[in-house]
């Protein structure tokens, strides 16, 4: 759809009463490309600042629609078997709720991030995304953020195998059962440390 086709649509006005915020949002967004390019001082690439609803709302729309279109699709091997839960919940509490939060820090994380963007707190916002795409997020990690690439992080079994993919696996199950965990899971994942 072009601009034009949504002034006919009637929002024209409310397309104008945008442009700022728009241009601002793709500021925040390329403040990085533009920092290089030397043009910092108008640009705003400092993490402490609020982004606007808006330059979120880019910015997870790009990380969706990059999810949606790039992620093979691939079947997730982990079972939601109590056993693979666990084991899932105790690889994210170890290696993922530093940033992420667990249920004792949540609504701490929520208000005091000081990483932009912020990890989501899944603790209070489950995932939304299919196994398939959660594991290539993992995996390949996020560019311009702190969500690195797990790919080859987690190391080698006595065989000298990469086991990342597999834990990866693990974490997904986990993360995409947070609204259904068997009771004992839940109750570890709820155990202040
Ligand atoms: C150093 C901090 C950090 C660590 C450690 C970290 N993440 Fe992230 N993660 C982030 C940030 C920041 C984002 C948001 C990226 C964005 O929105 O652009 C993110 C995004 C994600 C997303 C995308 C969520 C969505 O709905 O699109 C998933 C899934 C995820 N992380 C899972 C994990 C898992 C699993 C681990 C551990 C293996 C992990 N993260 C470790 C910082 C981190």
């Amino acid at each position: 759809m072009q601009l034009k086709d949504l002034r006919e649509h009637g929002v024209g006005e409310r397309v104008a009463d945008w442009d700022g915020e728009i241009f601002e949002a793709l500021e925040g967004l390329h403040g990085r490309g533009a920092w290089f390019a030397g043009t910092e001082k108008s640009c705003r690439i400092n993490a402490k600042a609020m982004p606007s609803a808006l330059e979120k709302a880019f910015a997870h729309l790009a990380l969706d629609s990059a999810a949606a279109r790039n992620a093979p699709h691939l079947a997730n091997p982990i079972a939601p078997t109590e056993e693979n839960l666990m084991s899932g919940m105790k690889l994210f509490k170890g290696d993922c709720a530093g940033c992420h939060g667990d249920p004792n820090n949540a609504a701490k994380r929520e208000a005091e991030s000081i990483l932009y963007p912020s990890p989501p707190v899944f603790a209070l916002h489950p995932p939304r995304k299919s196994d398939y795409q959660l594991f290539w997020i993992i995996k390949s990690g996020v560019r311009y953020s702190g969500m690195f690439w797990w790919d080859g992080q987690f190391g080698k079994d006595a065989s000298g195998q990469n086991v990342s993919d597999e834990k990866i696996w693990r974490a997904v199950t986990f993360l995409t059962h947070l609204d259904s965990l068997p009771p004992a899971v839940a109750a570890e994942w709820h155990k202040k440390e």
